[in-house]
């Protein structure tokens, strides 16, 4: 008996691409990609260029979404925009919904990691209800959404104004909009709590190591965790990155309450590794 599996989407894409620029060209095409709601984001190498149109047509139909992006280069500057083109469709405004929180944003202007869900549902489980929690890269709210809805009270720290505005759609669509204060502008000059959260979420790459300072001085003088993302060689990457968050936690003068323990979130281009370290500190002594 035949256990041939029947053609995927993808082979559907290539099927199709062979038709009209042969095997080279249909052998080049990725079967990867991302899905984000009804928008669809692909990586092509650049001997697909020609056919990009064809590809994004192909796509939308085998897949049902309404819009094609292609990356167009890296994610840029500290907003980490994202660089896309548009393949097909017009409706860039898409939503993500992964275990009951909901983000909605503009697919072409802001990034949406899928590889970070993991982590996403992760923070929604470790917070406990009545926690105080600071959100110093907040984004559309992407840990934020996750710890209001476990029932922490968060502080949410973003820059990009057009992230600001998804991020306070997002809490009204959530239903959580009385649990979160945003604080719109640079996390280095706004005002911060002090000596008053449970936990401080450092989501910045490709390093949020610089910010441990500023995070530690918001916990509580008992202490409190930091989850602290890097982006670090992928060679003893978990070890590599508790070491550094360790060091940066004592050049504050704080003190560690626990050994950090790290995990990686997903890889990260050729040889490196996206880690978050969750480690539990007190501030220095005030003084
Ligand atoms: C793109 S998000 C991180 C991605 C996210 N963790 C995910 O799951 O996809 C980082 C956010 O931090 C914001 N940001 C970067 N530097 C900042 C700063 N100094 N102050 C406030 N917000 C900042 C960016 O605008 C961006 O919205």
């Amino acid at each position: 008996m035949s256990t041939r599996r029947p053609p995927s989407p993808a082979d559907r894409v290539r099927e199709r691409l062979r038709a009209v620029a042969g095997d080279r060209c249909a052998d080049a095409m990725p079967r990867g990609y991302q899905r984000l709601g009804r928008v669809l984001v692909l990586r092509l190498p650049s001997l697909l260029r020609p056919y990009r149109e064809l590809i994004g047509r192909a796509w939308q139909q085998e897949l049902g979404v309404t819009t094609v992006l292609a990356v167009r280069g890296p994610v840029e500057g500290e907003l980490r925009t994202p660089q896309l083109d548009l393949l097909a469709g017009t409706e860039t405004e898409t939503e993500v919904v992964e275990h009951g929180c909901r983000w909605r944003f503009d697919a072409a202007r802001i990034l949406f990691a899928r590889g970070n869900r993991t982590e996403r549902a992760r923070i929604g489980s470790l917070v406990r209800p009545g926690e105080e929690v600071l959100d110093l890269f907040a984004g559309i709210g992407y840990f934020t959404v996750p710890a209001a809805r476990a029932g922490a009270h968060v502080v949410a720290v973003e820059k990009n104004p057009v992230s600001i505005r998804y991020l306070t759609e997002n809490l009204a669509r959530n239903g959580i909009a009385d649990r979160v204060t945003v604080r719109a502008g640079d996390n280095r000059v706004v005002p911060l709590p002090v000596r008053s959260v449970d936990r401080v979420l450092l989501g910045y790459l490709p390093d949020a190591l610089p910010w441990v300072p500023r995070a530690l001085s918001a916990v509580r003088s008992t202490g409190g965790v930091l989850h602290v993302h890097r982006v670090v060689d992928a060679r003893d990457a978990v070890p590599v990155a508790e070491r550094s968050v360790a060091e940066a936690v004592g050049a504050a003068d704080g003190v560690l309450l626990a050994p950090p323990a790290g995990r990686e979130v997903k890889p990260y281009g050729p040889g490196r590794t996206h880690v978050v370290v969750d480690v539990r500190a007190r501030p220095p002594p005030a003084g």
